[in-house]
């Protein structure tokens, strides 16, 4: 669904130094859509980019969409411009909520954060707090000080079901999860957000103590994406044109400089926004969007990402 909203910043704050907190309400009589625990949006942000922030809330609030962002020096200008550009009272445009995080029914669920990757599961562990569903929340961080929403959960209803493990408190989580994942019931369900390390480290110690791959679930925010690779052709079927790209060039960008224009949003193989059909030739997928079926059926491809097995693509856009 490509639907968008013009929303208001109800709200601003910061958080922990570095973490800007924004509460965002319609700015129509529309009311914005009700949300699931997991589920993202897209911020048009005032620079120009448009990047993707999980909700994190609890889920039954309706009307408000309240996002957590990291300011990172190393953003290629996302998180740069939501820190410095986005004031009380301002008129933006986000997409509507998408999931590609979704809580499964489970006896038991484990929501397992590392820094900002705590925000989509404070809206899980409050959807599953209403639901009186069985569930522990950690919370990984360097410090105290570094962490967002901290205070919210000590002394809100979610305090009872959170560990916080802060490595200047002396915690060391890996020792910790090491020792508590043989205690956690085998048909639970673990769910993940946080940097790429440490995300992976947690599935492979959980696959370690037996989890199978269908119990665990980790969402990206920020992926590390090799773009590169030998040049090949690419045939763009409706325009008529074909184009070489270029061995450090993505085909959205040869797209673009033949005048062909491709909707975009992540550009980093996460959101699915610049999917297209392919009709011929075997794409050499690089995205995390699709699933191992979908990229064996070659029957789609992200060009922000993706590349060429075959020195010949056709597309059909
Ligand atoms: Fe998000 Fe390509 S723009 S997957």
């Amino acid at each position: 669904m490509n639907e968008k909203y013009s929303v208001i910043v109800n709200k601003r704050l910061v958080e922990a130094e570095n973490v800007v907190v924004l509460d965002l309400i319609s700015a129509t009589e529309s009311p914005l859509p009700e949300i699931e625990a997991g589920s993202h949006i897209d911020l048009f942000l005032p620079n120009g980019l448009i990047r993707q922030y999980s909700l994190c809330q609890d889920p039954s609030l309706k009307g408000v969409f309240r996002l957590g962002i990291l300011k990172d020096e190393a953003s290629r200008g996302g998180s740069l411009s939501a820190f410095n550009d986005i004031s009380e009272g301002m008129q933006l445009q986000v997409s509507h909520p998408k999931n590609l995080f979704p809580l499964l029914d489970a006896s038991h669920s484990v929501l397992v954060g590392g820094g900002i990757g705590i925000t989509p599961l404070i809206t899980m562990a409050y959807d599953l707090l209403n639901n009186n569903k069985s569930f522990e929340l950690h919370y990984c961080a360097a410090s105290k000080q570094t962490a967002a929403f901290v205070d919210e959960i000590k002394q809100g209803p979610l305090a009872s079901y959170t560990t916080f493990h802060f490595k200047d408190d002396g915690a060391n989580h890996r020792e910790f999860f090491d020792h508590a994942m043989k205690d956690i019931a085998k048909d639970s369900h673990l769910y993940t957000c946080g940097p790429n390390g440490f995300m992976d480290w947690i599935i492979n110690l959980a696959e370690s103590k037996g989890f199978s791959s269908d119990q665990l679930h980790k969402e990206y925010f920020q992926v590390d994406i090799d773009l590169g690779g030998a040049s090949f052709e690419v045939v763009a079927q409706q325009s008529g044109k074909t184009i070489q790209v270029a061995p450090e060039e993505t085909i959205l960008q040869a797209l673009a400089r033949e005048g062909i224009k491709v909707e975009l949003s992540c550009e980093q193989g996460v959101c699915g926004t610049c999917m297209c059909d392919v009709l011929e030739g075997e794409p050499d997928h690089r995205d995390v969007y699709f699933t191992d079926e979908e990229k064996e059926s070659n029957e789609q491809i992200l060009v922000c990402c993706s590349r060429s097995k075959t020195p010949r693509l056709v597309l059909d856009i």
